[in-house]
């Protein structure tokens, strides 16, 4: 097997995105690795001075290592700096907000097609070992939710359902381009539904352990019949660097857990953990075009790579959602302000 393992001792690894939820959380998990240098590259400066006290905080030994730059990755030459001399590009940054894509799609098109694009050619100008390109199980479009014995695997075509899952499958097909085109020497994984730590609340779990714990209504989609395979963040960073360190050239890689849940047994589990009433559950409005069931093989990854996660969804979740408890004053932090005026536009028609 064709192997890079160990390669990051004294390295440089590009991150975008990495002031976002996700991005965030790679960081850290990169932060104690062999790496010489991160680099994160976003277009928000408020954050990023965030993530610097952050990392001062609560990794003073290692917060030296990452330098911030301001950039956005659909212009080449603003992200020239950042990619000089870096040997490894993890590519997060992406637009998701599925209920304004509906209606605007472009600003996702432009983020997640485009920013690919010029970070690829930058890879190949500067001679970046590898590439990664971070997908989702959403480019598979959805299951049914009746055959429950049929699962995403890396060979399920792409068959998406909103512009924001055709916009990231765009990229994926780019991606793979640039790799038989060029000789770009990339990975991609792609994986189910996150949960943990410093999810922001438009993101059903922790919208919904905020919302319980302020006794406000828990807005359930249609029947929250929909299933969601749910995965841990730090099992989806383990698996990452997995792919980035280990990954065969011109791979794809599903990450996932085994964790299906029809929406409604998510919301009650957490209504049940905090000791709040399912008289709380309001069924809204479905989204247009609400994808059914996720479900992921992760066989491939297991096989190859030896990953295996480390939660199960009640472990997982009932640490997640202490987490939340015992850090309430950062989601005070990131609902005040806009987060409102977003939540006033999304639940008060329904
Ligand atoms: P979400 O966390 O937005 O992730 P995704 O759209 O990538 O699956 O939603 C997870 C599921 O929860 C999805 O089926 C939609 C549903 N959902 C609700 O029922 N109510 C909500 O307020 C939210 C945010 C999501």
């Amino acid at each position: 097997m064709q192997t890079i393992v160990d390669e990051f001792k004294d390295k440089t690894l590009v991150i975008t995105g990495g002031t976002g939820s996700f991005g965030s959380t790679v960081l850290k998990h990169f932060l104690t690795s062999d790496l010489k240098e991160i680099r994160i590259i976003s277009r928000d400066e408020k954050k990023q001075d965030w993530m610097r006290h952050t990392l001062q905080a609560q990794y003073p030994e290692y917060a030296g290592k990452v330098q911030f730059y301001v950039g956005d990755v659909r212009n080449l030459e603003s992200v020239r700096d950042v990619m000089y001399g870096a040997n490894y590009v993890f590519h997060a940054a992406a637009l998701k907000e599925v209920p304004s894509c509906e209606f605007f799609p472009i600003e996702a098109v432009k983020t997640n097609i485009i920013g690919t694009e010029v970070l690829m050619d930058a890879s190949l100008k500067y001679g970046v070992k590898r590439y990664h390109q971070v997908s989702t199980d959403e480019v598979y479009g959805d299951l049914p939710l009746e055959a429950t014995d049929s699962f995403f695997t890396e060979s399920t075509p792409l068959h998406t359902s909103s512009p924001y899952s055709a916009s990231k499958a765009s990229a994926d097909l780019l991606v793979m381009a640039y790799h038989r085109t060029f000789g770009l020497n990339m990975t991609i994984t792609r994986c189910s539904n996150n949960y943990g730590p410093y999810q922001f609340p438009e993101k059903l779990i922790p919208l919904m352990i905020n919302n319980a714990r302020h006794d406000k209504f828990l807005p359930v989609y249609g029947q929250g019949l929909n299933v969601r395979d749910w995965l841990h963040v730090y099992d989806h960073c383990a698996g990452i660097d997995l792919v980035m360190r280990n990954g065969r050239n011109g791979e794809v890689y599903n990450i996932g857990g085994h964790n299906e849940r029809h929406n409604i047994d998510v919301v009650k589990t957490i209504l049940k953990e905090l000791d709040k009433p399912e008289t709380l559950i309001t069924y809204v409005t479905d989204r247009k075009g609400h994808d059914l069931r996720y479900a992921i093989d992760p066989t491939k990854i297991e096989t190859e790579l030896g990953w295996k996660p480390k939660y199960t969804f009640e472990t997982g979740i009932r640490e997640t959602i202490k987490w939340y408890m015992d850090n309430q004053e950062w989601m005070d932090d990131v609902t005040s302000g806009d987060y409102m005026k977003y939540y006033e536009e999304m639940y008060s028609k329904k």
